[in-house]
Order: structure tokens, then C-alpha cells, then sequence
């Protein structure tokens, strides 16, 4: 595939810049680009978070308050931009499960909203963020970007519909939309209902760790810089009209990271504690990234130094996580994980 020529961009909106990805990503622009302005657009939902862009300078950053399904508010944040990243999203498999209404709210309508003013505005790129989940469940190997999605559970379902729709503008109407497609994300500011931000800081409170059926799914880990620089060059370097796998190259079953978030933390297994599995659980994902690694990139992060570098991030940074546990997170906490932890 050919290399594209590299696109320079001096004003980029990033919608879910307020979120886990996201944040990093306005991080990881501003300190990249000297000459770049970001655009945050983000409705601050229960997982957005103004403190997690509490160190990026205001010089070349401002944001708009807002859902990406509201097309006046993304016409008038999108005005003068070179290019829309799309994290926005409703992101916790397990919330899907209880009810998938803001998931289609906001991961397949809101894309709809960004893809229309983005033609509109005639953006120079669109690129959607989405995830290695969209192939479903795989055994053995690694799925490929040509494979078919089959999305398993109603988060999945709603990204494959909002990448479809993206695919489906470039091949209608010319707008120059990319996919990625990356796999599980790890890193600080992680909303603490993700499993390893979860454990984390539950392994702190020498709280129990509530790990699903018997702890041997398997998810491959990406450093979420890493994630960043893969959607970047995806940007900037990719083809129009195509998906990009994004790997971490760090496959490991549940388990073993529990076991390895507990000794950087010296705290004992006994935390552990195996409850009722989820519904449908898929048992492993894997994807190839040869397509991506043809474009230059590689992941940098060892996985032994990422989890070390997480662990500490929490441990000295409980500032950040304290008053979401305190918070907003604990009803949700208590209703979804009290009947699982009391059998
Ligand atoms: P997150 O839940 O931490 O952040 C989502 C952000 O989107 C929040 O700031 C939230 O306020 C915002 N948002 C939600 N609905 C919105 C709306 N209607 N309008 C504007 N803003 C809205 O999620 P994350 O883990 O940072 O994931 C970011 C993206 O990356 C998502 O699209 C997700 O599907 C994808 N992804 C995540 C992972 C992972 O492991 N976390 C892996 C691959 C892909
Ligand atoms: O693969 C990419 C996806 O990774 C992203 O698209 C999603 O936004 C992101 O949430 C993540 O989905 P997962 O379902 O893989 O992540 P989660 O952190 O919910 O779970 C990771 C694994 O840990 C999974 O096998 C379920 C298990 N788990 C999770 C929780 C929350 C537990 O055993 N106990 C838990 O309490």
C-alpha cells in the first residue's frame, strides 16, 4: 500500500479529548506539534474529566462543552479545522450490557453528526477511533484488517456501526475517513471501572479484585502513548478509506495481571476473588498490525515498565482517582459488583 504524503495540520478537533485516549492524545499533539491548536469538544459525561487536562497549557487549547450528536455545537467547533479525531464514546462493555441507548446515542448517531459537517466543512481528514472488539472473540491468530466484524456484545456492535457509517461516507461521497482499530488500553487517568484501574486501586484499599468466570481471557495491552502515536501517524500518514490495527503486542491472560498489578504492590493474592462470569464474554482478542508497522510505527512501551510506571501513577496520584471512587462511581460500584462479590 502506498505511503501517503504527510499532511500537516495546524488546527485538529478532538472530540472526547476529555476522556482516557483522549486526554493523552491532546497531551501527546501539543507536545509533538509547537505549531498545532486542539479543538476539546466533550459532553463530560460520567467518564469525561476536566482534571485529566489540568496540565496542558491553554496557549493552544480550548474547549467547547458539548455532544458530538448536537450538529450545531460540532459546525461551530469544527470551524477552521484541518481534521476531527473521534474519541467520543460510550466505552464500558459492562454498561452495555445493562442498556445500550446512549451507546447508539452517541457512538453510531453522534459519528452520523461528525460525518455530516465534516462534509459540509469539506475536513481534510476524519479519523474515527475504534477497536479491536468490532472482530469479535478469536481462538488462535489474529484477525487482519480485511476480516469480516462480528461485534458480540452491544458496545462492540455500536463502534462496528459507526466505523461502517465513516466507510460508508468515504465510498458515498469522497470524505476522507480512516479507522483504527486498537486493542486494550492501559495507562493513568483510566476511568476506575476498567479492569486494570479497577484492580489498581482496589489492590490499594486492600479491596477485593472481581475477576469474571475463571480469570483466563486473554486482551492484549497497549501503552496508551503508544495508542496515541499509532492514531497519529494513522492521521497523518494513512490512506484515506482504509482500517488500521493498532497491537500492543502484549498478550496476557486476566489473571496474570492481577498477579502482576499484586506484587507491584505488595499486596497479597488472597485479594483476588473469582465471581459470576460476563454475559457473553469474548475469550480472546488479537489483531494483526503488520499494516500499521508497514507505515513506521512500532509500540515502545515494555509491558513491565507500563504496568510499573501505572501502578505508581495511582499509587502517587490518588488525588485523581479518590473523588470518582468517592463519587460518581460508587453507586454504580456498589449496585453492579455488590451481588457479585456477596455469593
Ligand atoms: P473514555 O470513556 O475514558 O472517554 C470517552 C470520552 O468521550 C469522555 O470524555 C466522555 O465525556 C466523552 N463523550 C461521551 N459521549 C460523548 C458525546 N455524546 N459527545 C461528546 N463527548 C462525549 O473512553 P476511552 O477509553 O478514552 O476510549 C476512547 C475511544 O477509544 C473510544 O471511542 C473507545 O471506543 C476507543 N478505544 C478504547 C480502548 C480502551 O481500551 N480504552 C481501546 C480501543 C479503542
Ligand atoms: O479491546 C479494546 C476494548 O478494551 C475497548 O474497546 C473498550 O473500550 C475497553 O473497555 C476494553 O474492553 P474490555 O471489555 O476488554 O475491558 P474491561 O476493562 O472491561 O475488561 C478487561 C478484561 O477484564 C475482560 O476480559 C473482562 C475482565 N474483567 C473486567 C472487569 C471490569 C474482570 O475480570 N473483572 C472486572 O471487574
Amino acid at each position: 500500500m502506498p505511503m501517503q504524503k504527510e499532511l500537516a495540520m495546524k488546527r485538529i478537533l478532538v472530540t472526547g479529548g476529555a476522556g482516557f485516549i483522549g486526554s493523552a492524545f491532546v497531551r501527546f499533539l501539543l507536545r509533538t506539534y509547537p505549531e498545532v491548536h486542539v479543538v476539546v469538544l466533550d459532553k463530560l459525561t460520567y467518564s469525561g474529566n476536566p482534571d485529566n487536562l489540568k496540565e496542558v497549557c491553554p496557549d493552544r487549547y480550548s474547549f467547547v462543552h458539548g455532544d458530538i450528536a448536537d450538529s450545531l455545537c460540532v459546525a461551530s467547533s469544527m470551524q477552521g479545522c484541518d481534521a476531527v479525531v473521534n474519541f467520543a464514546a460510550e466505552s464500558h462493555v459492562d454498561r452495555s450490557l445493562e442498556g445500550a441507548a446512549d451507546f447508539i446515542n452517541t457512538n453510531v448517531a453522534g459519528v452520523n453528526v461528525l460525518l455530516e459537517q465534516a462534509l459540509l466543512q469539506n475536513l481534510r481528514r476524519v479519523l474515527l477511533v475504534s477497536t479491536d472488539e468490532v472482530y469479535g472473540s478469536i481462538e488462535t491468530g489474529a484477525f487482519k484488517e480485511e476480516d469480516s466484524v462480528k461485534p458480540r456484545n452491544p458496545y462492540a456492535a455500536s463502534k462496528a456501526a459507526g466505523e461502517l457509517l465513516g466507510m460508508a461516507y468515504f465510498h458515498s461521497h469522497g470524505l476522507p475517513v480512516l479507522v483504527t482499530r486498537g486493542s486494550n488500553t492501559y495507562g493513568p487517568y483510566q476511568y476506575p471501572e476498567k479492569v486494570l484501574p479497577l484492580f489498581i486501586t482496589n489492590a490499594i484499599d486492600r479491596s477485593p479484585l472481581p475477576l469474571y468466570g475463571d480469570g483466563r481471557n486473554m486482551r492484549d495491552w497497549l501503552y496508551v502513548d503508544d495508542h496515541c502515536s499509532a492514531i497519529d501517524l494513522v492521521l497523518r500518514s494513512g490512506e484515506p478509506g482504509q482500517v488500521y490495527n493498532i497491537a500492543g503486542g502484549n498478550e496476557r491472560e486476566n489473571i496474570a495481571v492481577a498477579h502482576t498489578l499484586l506484587e507491584l504492590l505488595h499486596a497479597p493474592e488472597s485479594l483476588i476473588q473469582y465471581v459470576k462470569d460476563r454475559p457473553g464474554h469474548d475469550r480472546r482478542y488479537a489483531v494483526d498490525a503488520a499494516k500499521i508497522r508497514a507505515l513506521g510505527w512500532s509500540p515502545r512501551m515494555p509491558w513491565a515498565v507500563g504496568m510499573a510506571h501505572t501502578v505508581t501513577w495511582y499509587r502517587e496520584n490518588e488525588w485523581w482517582w479518590r473523588k470518582i471512587k468517592d463519587g460518581s462511581f460508587r453507586e454504580y460500584y456498589e449496585r453492579f459488583y455488590g451481588p457479585l462479590l456477596s455469593k
